[in-house]
């Protein structure tokens, strides 16, 4: 049977609770202002208070999605944690994804859970050098993405450049939704180009923004005379201009992933934030059928179905455990549900099931599709889980990231041992890092290997603040990682060049470790007979 052929007719309540959410990550090179766009939309979801606690401190940059002191330092958000809010009878639930590429790889996993993402770019900036990787991986995984260039109060870049360099580097069509006029310090506003109304950027004396200006069109005699002539001209010349060269806004390719809206605001101003916030709703899709192995999934059948997309330990340090962050994919949960592992081939019982905002956990008793519970529930979930009331589906694979950096961790303190082992154990099963173990008879420590140097970093921080461990980490040469096998299936037999070093991962896969590409190419050469591949 295929799956949709599930779906009760009486299901209403349940189809309707999946056609009002909107699950979506936030996307952005760190300082463009992602927290600031966060904090905005708490307030127009009515969580005022939060909001607020989230300006108080916004000099230490951290809201409630925030929860590490390293996270807090540095102002970059490390984890995903997701944010729920209601506005306008939808549901709203926000994935934090890291803000730095080196944590590419949690963003991708991320993204598994979301669907569809929002790009904020600084308009002084544009698409940063080191952000590029991230944003590609947006773009590798198809979600939808609507793009929010922030700061306009400020003198940013030429607004077409920016749409052309969102096309150049992402490869996807970028359609602006509303057009700045008047650049900073003259920066006068917005206009909708497909409502045809005017945003002003100016306060009226209750420090609100005033209400937009309704007009026929662009040649409505009104604009002038509002903006002034020259301002009035440059919005006239630019739009004649992005008529020739921008295509239309086609909702099919931006499902598709193949283009992308764009809106032009100033966060921190809370100037277009509205609007766009409206368009997210608006264009964003609510949860959609997804691809299993077995069949396509719709979100409105009566049996339950997620997916474990990340882990995390020691969220709270007054419960120390660890929680499995599932995405509800269809069908309703409930507390104490019992739910099948097919991977396990076991039953379990999900009585511990829990909302996070920050560190606060609150017990949830029921979830819908687009909704993301974090599960309790030791050693029985991992990453890429699928979890369900029905028969074994598997949903598509989590990929793995090929690790460029190698470091071996030293731990000095040998009475901290078993407490600095249990802590690499769990951060690999986070999927923070791969813990290899060196074959070589010599040199015999432990191998950390990541995507992105930054994970070190929060290794070590983990290490410490969790396990109580004082590690340090000694860099190696190494810039890549070959998994083995040989082609007639046999443990494979290899000759290595001495700069080379041969490894087992926890499966013990073997794993070889090289300095450069022509050393890779010549390891290749001389074993002709093995097959390698960039991951486990
Ligand atoms: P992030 O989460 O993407 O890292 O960025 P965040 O929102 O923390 O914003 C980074 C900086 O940019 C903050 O300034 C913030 O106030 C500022 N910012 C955000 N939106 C706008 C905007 O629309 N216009 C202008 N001019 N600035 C904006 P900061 O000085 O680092 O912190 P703070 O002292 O303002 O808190």
């Amino acid at each position: 049977m295929n799956a949709a052929q599930e779906t009760k007719p009486d299901n209403k309540g349940l189809k309707k609770e999946v056609s009002r959410r909107r699950t979506f990550a936030i996307i952005s090179h760190p300082d463009a202002g992602k927290t600031t766009l966060t904090e905005k939309f708490l307030l127009y979801a009515g969580a005022v208070e939060l909001a607020g606690s989230v300006r108080a401190r916004a000099s230490q940059q951290h809201t409630a999605s925030d929860w590490m002191t390293m996270e807090r330092q540095r102002g970059i958000s490390i984890s995903a944690t997701a944010l729920e809010m209601e506005y306008q009878g939808f549901r709203i639930n926000l994935l934090d994804t890291p803000g730095h590429q080196d944590f590419s790889e949690d963003t991708y996993r991320t993204l598994m859970a979301a669907d569809s993402a929002v790009m904020v770019l600084d308009s002084a900036k544009g698409i940063e050098a080191q952000t590029e990787k991230l944003f590609r991986v947006c773009r590798m995984r198809g979600v939808p993405i609507l793009t929010f260039i922030n700061k306009m109060d400020h003198p940013g870049r030429d607004p077409l450049a920016l749409l052309d360099e969102i096309e150049r580097i992402l490869g996807i069509a970028a359609v602006p939704m509303n057009w700045p006029v008047g650049e900073a310090p003259s920066f006068q506003g917005v206009y909708d180009l497909r409502g045809n109304k005017m945003l002003r950027f100016q306060r009226t004396e209750h420090n609100r923004f005033r209400a937009p200006v309704q007009v026929s069109g662009i040649d409505d005699p009104a604009l002038p005379e509002l903006l002034g002539q020259a301002a009035y001209d440059k919005l006239v010349e630019d739009a004649s201009l992005l008529s020739g060269a921008v295509a239309e806004f086609d909702l099919v390719r931006f499902l598709n992933g193949t283009m992308t809206p764009v809106f032009f605001g100033s966060a921190l101003n809370n100037f277009g934030v509205e609007a766009f916030l409206n368009a997210v709703l608006e264009l964003a899709p609510a949860p959609v059928a997804r691809e299993t192995e077995q069949g396509v999934i719709d979100p409105a059948s009566d049996t339950f179905r997620g997916f474990v997309f990340k882990l995390q330990a020691n969220i709270d340090p007054r419960h120390r455990d660890r929680m499995a962050f599932v995405r509800v994919c269809s069908g309703k949960f409930e507390k104490d549900m019992l739910v099948l592992n097919p991977r396990l081939k076991q039953e379990i019982r999900l009585s511990r099931a829990f909302k996070l905002f920050g560190r606060e956990r609150v017990s949830v008793d029921e979830a819908f599709p687009g909704d993301v519970i974090g599960v309790v529930s030791p050693g029985l979930l991992s990453i890429g889980d699928t979890v369900t009331t029905g028969k074994p589906i598997d949903f598509a694979k989590i990929p793995v990231f090929p690790p460029e950096h190698f470091a071996i961790l030293v731990n000095d303190d040998v009475t901290r041992f078993k407490q600095f082992n249990k802590g690499l154990e769990q951060l690999e099963e986070e999927g923070a890092i791969q813990v290899l173990n060196s074959e070589d008879a010599l040199r015999r420590e432990p191998i950390v290997a990541a995507v992105g140097e930054l994970q070190f970093d929060v290794v070590l921080s983990r290490l410490e603040e969790e396990y109580g461990v004082k590690a340090r980490v000694q860099r190696l040469g190494f810039c890549g990682a070959r998994w083995i096998r040989a082609s007639d299936g046999a443990i494979p037999r290899m000759s290595l060049s001495t700069g080379m070093r041969r490894c087992r991962d926890k499966n013990d896969g073997i794993v070889v470790l090289y300095n450069s590409k022509w050393e890779l190419e010549y390891f290749q050469k001389e074993n002709p007979g093995l097959i390698l591949s960039e991951t486990s």
